[in-house]
Order: structure tokens, then C-alpha cells, then sequence
């Protein structure tokens, strides 16, 4: 018996539910047709602002025993590059891995803008907005502002037809998951991404006493191992509390099959990879594929629906 991973997402159907985390390897054409050749079930694009960002002075990036610290500061080729190859790969792929767009405008009315844009143009695919950048100085991220998300999403469904996902930060209380889940239930979003990175983490190198990353005296994001359980937490607490029509994805943690059993078992659909992707390159999702169809034919499973979102508690 052979374990299947096929996956069915908004009503297309992906050969796994494997996937790049926005923000890595999808900043350029170049990178997003290597995921387009990959293992990837899927892929998505860099988050994108109206206009081309450079992002923060390096070293923004750091890799850590655990997992990963950095602070990017969105850099990107702006929202019209993203555009244009997400519209093009509709015209002229039929590969059925049509990339996802995702998008961080660095203000209400940008945020607007861009997705007023999007739902005038020929893009029919996914769109997920990031609500949880961690790493702009001066920005705080949105996802923790609660009366600015409701507000954002009011202004949004008032003209946005097309499929639309939250890419969220973690939250940590029981409080702030009914809370958000009560806002997000208010509209028709596909989905929900748990989570960004844990915001403003700071790594400390002892040997030379210093922090590791430039950007915000060595604040950042943190990915990786460090994160799992925080990930999982907040997929299952929203998987529990959404309308079912608003699918999870999950994020945070997944470098092997198990993690991604994990993530499953709580509830996700799609699954991004961050660090794990950043460390290692995109062969990871080759890796992945089969180590959780290890996992699964080791418990019997042949389809991921037979045990998503089956998670016991005692
Ligand atoms: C970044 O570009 O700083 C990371 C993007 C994100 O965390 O949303």
C-alpha cells in the first residue's frame, strides 16, 4: 500500500500539499520557476509592495542551531513584477501548480490598492495577504491589531471577489484566538496561513557578545525547530474555531515528514516550508514528500483526509 499525498485545496487539485513560505526562494522569476520545477505541490510569491523594496542592510539572515532569526524587511520587485508572472504562468502553464500571490502593502490604503488592482486584472488564482510582517521598522505588524484587521477586511470583501487568504502572526492566548477567530468568521476567506515568524526574537552569539542580524539592533523573526509548537497551536486553535469553509495552512517547523504529519493531524490543508527550504534547497521538498509517505504507510494511512485535523486530546 502506497501512501497518496494528493491534496485538494479552493477546488484545485495539487499532487502534495508541500509549499514555499513567502519570503523564501520566490523573490525572483529565476527562483520561482526552480519551485515551479521542484517537488513543490505548489509555490508562492515573494510578499509584494506597490513598489520595488531593497528591504534591510545585511546580514538580515541568520541560521541558528534550532531553526533561523532574520529581519528582510520585505524586499521585493514590487507588485507589478509579481503581476506579470503570476498572470503569464495562468495564460501559458497548465502544470496545475498555478502560484499563489502574496501581498504586504505597507499601509491600509496600499493593502487597498493593491487588491482593488488585483481584483480588476486577469489573475483568477489565490492571493494572500500578509497581515504579519514582523520585520519593517516602524510598522507594527497588523495581525495584532484586531480593530485594523476587521477594518482592512471590511474595506476588502466590499470589492474583492477572488479567492483571498490571511497569512497571520501566532498568537499566544486562548482570548486573542476566540477574538481573531470571531473576526475572521465575519468573511468569505479561503483560507488562513498559521504562522509567520515569531516577531522580534533576539539571538545572542556569545562568543563575540554580539547579536547576529543588522536590521533593528538584531530583532527578528524566528523560524525553524524553535517555532513548531507554536505553529501547531495555532493551527489547530483555528482550524477549531473558523467556519469549515475557511481552510488552514500551516507553517512554522516543518523540516521532516513527522512535522508535517503533525501539522495535518491538527488540521491543515497546504503546508509552507521556511528554514527548512532556506538551509537546504529546494530538493527538500523531494525529502519531504517521501518521508511523509513513510510516516503515513507506517500508520496505515493511504490519504492524507483519512487523518486531517484527527488530532486527540486526553
Ligand atoms: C520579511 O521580508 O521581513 C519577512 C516577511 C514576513 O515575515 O512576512
Amino acid at each position: 500500500m502506497t501512501a497518496v499525498l494528493k491534496t485538494e485545496f479552493l477546488g484545485q487539485k495539487y499532487e502534495n500539499p508541500f509549499m514555499n513560505a513567502s519570503g523564501v526562494h520566490c523573490l525572483t522569476v529565476n527562483e520561482l520557476d526552480e519551485l515551479k520545477r521542484s517537488k513543490a505541490g505548489a509555490f508562492i510569491t515573494k510578499s509584494a509592495t506597490t513598489l520595488e523594496r531593497a528591504g534591510n542592510p545585511e546580514p538580515r539572515y541568520y541560521a541558528t542551531a534550532l531553526g533561523s532569526i532574520n529581519s528582510m524587511g520585505l524586499p521585493n520587485k514590487g507588485f507589478q513584477y509579481y503581476l506579470d508572472y503570476v498572470v503569464d504562468y495562468q495564460k501559458n502553464d497548465s502544470d496545475g501548480k498555478a502560484p499563489f500571490f502574496s501581498v504586504a502593502g505597507m499601509s491600509r490604503d496600499e493593502n487597498i490598492n493593491i487588491l482593488k488592482i488585483i481584483q480588476r486584472s486577469d489573475f483568477q488564482g489565490v492571493t494572500e495577504l500578509n497581515l504579519s510582517c514582523p520585520n519593517v521598522p516602524g510598522k507594527p505588524q497588523v495581525g495584532y491589531d484586531f480593530q485594523m484587521t476587521e477594518q482592512i477586511l471590511t474595506q476588502v470583501f466590499e470589492f474583492f471577489r477572488k479567492p483571498l487568504g490571511v497569512k497571520l502572526p501566532p498568537y499566544f492566548d486562548f482570548a486573542h484566538f476566540d477574538i481573531v477567530a470571531n473576526i475572521l468568521n465575519k468573511f468569505p476567506l479561503a483560507y488562513v496561513n498559521c504562522v509567520n515568524s515569531v516577531g522580534n526574537g533576539l539571538y545572542v552569539d556569545a562568543a563575540s557578545e554580539s547579536v547576529v542580524i543588522k536590521p533593528k539592533n538584531g530583532f527578528g523573526g524566528i523560524g525553524g525547530d524553535y517555532i513548531k509548537p507554536t505553529a501547531l497551536a495555532n493551527v489547530r486553535a483555528f482550524y477549531t474555531r473558523l467556519n469549515p469553509t475557511i481552510k488552514v495552512i500551516g507553517t512554522g517547523g516543518i523540516a521532516s515528514g513527522q512535522d508535517a504529519f503533525e501539522h495535518l493531524l491538527c488540521g491543515a490543508t497546504m503546508l509552507q516550508v521556511g528554514t527548512a527550504l532556506y538551509e537546504e534547497g529546494i530538493s527538500v521538498f523531494e525529502r519531504l514528500e517521501k518521508e511523509l509517505k513513510e510516516v503515513m504507510t507506517q500508520k496505515g494511512y493511504k490519504t492524507i483526509e483519512e487523518f486531517r485535523g484527527q488530532l486527540r486530546t486526553l
